[in-house]
């Protein structure tokens, strides 16, 4: 998962300047997606979640034959996109909301990633993604990625990265 993980936290530390929606507003007046998406974020974030996966299968062909599932370069690649595209539609459907940039959304902060990593494979991977993500694989990441998330928002809180400890 360290693919769709790297993507958010990277975006974070590197992302600004021009916001994906051009500071344009959706036809109900709020912003599409706020000044909390930009290019530089999504670019920057899939870029880092892209090469994470490269390490990791190069690392793969250091120890084989490794019992770890094997990733491919269009595995990670979903994974990395789909995880800021999830992190995308979140914050579009937040301002449909009318939630601020930064107000808590929980269970809808914490898995944008893990659906639109997932939604993506499924889409273009789907022998990849039945093959891998067994179903205790699943849920182990359906508990284990609200508590990362947690962790990583408070220290990007502690280290001034993020406005809000979530
Ligand atoms: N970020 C970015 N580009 C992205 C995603 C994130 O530049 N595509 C940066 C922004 O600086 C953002 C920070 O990472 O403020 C934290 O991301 P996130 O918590 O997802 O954004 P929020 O500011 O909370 O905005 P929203 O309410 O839309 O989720
Ligand atoms: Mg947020």
């Amino acid at each position: 998962m360290l693919p769709a993980y790297i993507p958010n936290p990277v975006a974070a530390l590197l992302g600004g300047g021009t916001p994906i929606d051009l500071k344009k507003n959706f036809s109900d007046g709020n912003r599409i997606f706020g000044d909390g998406k930009t290019w530089r974020g999504l670019i920057t974030g899939i870029l880092a979640g892209i090469i994470t996966g490269l390490i990791l299968i190069w690392l793969a062909g250091l120890f084989p034959p490794a019992s770890l599932p094997k990733h491919t370069l269009l595995s990670v690649t979903l994974l990395a996109i789909g995880a800021l595209l999830g992190d995308l539609v979140k914050s579009f459907f937040k301002r449909r909301f009318k939630k601020e940039r930064g107000a808590k959304w929980p269970i809808a902060d914490q898995y944008d990633l893990v659906a639109g990593a997932f939604l993506l494979l499924l889409i273009g991977d789907p022998a990849w993604l039945f093959a891998t993500v067994t179903l205790p694989a699943f849920l182990f990441i359906l508990i284990i990625t609200p508590v990362l998330h947690r962790a990583t928002n408070i220290i990007g809180y502690i280290f001034k990265v993020k406005e809000v400890p979530w």
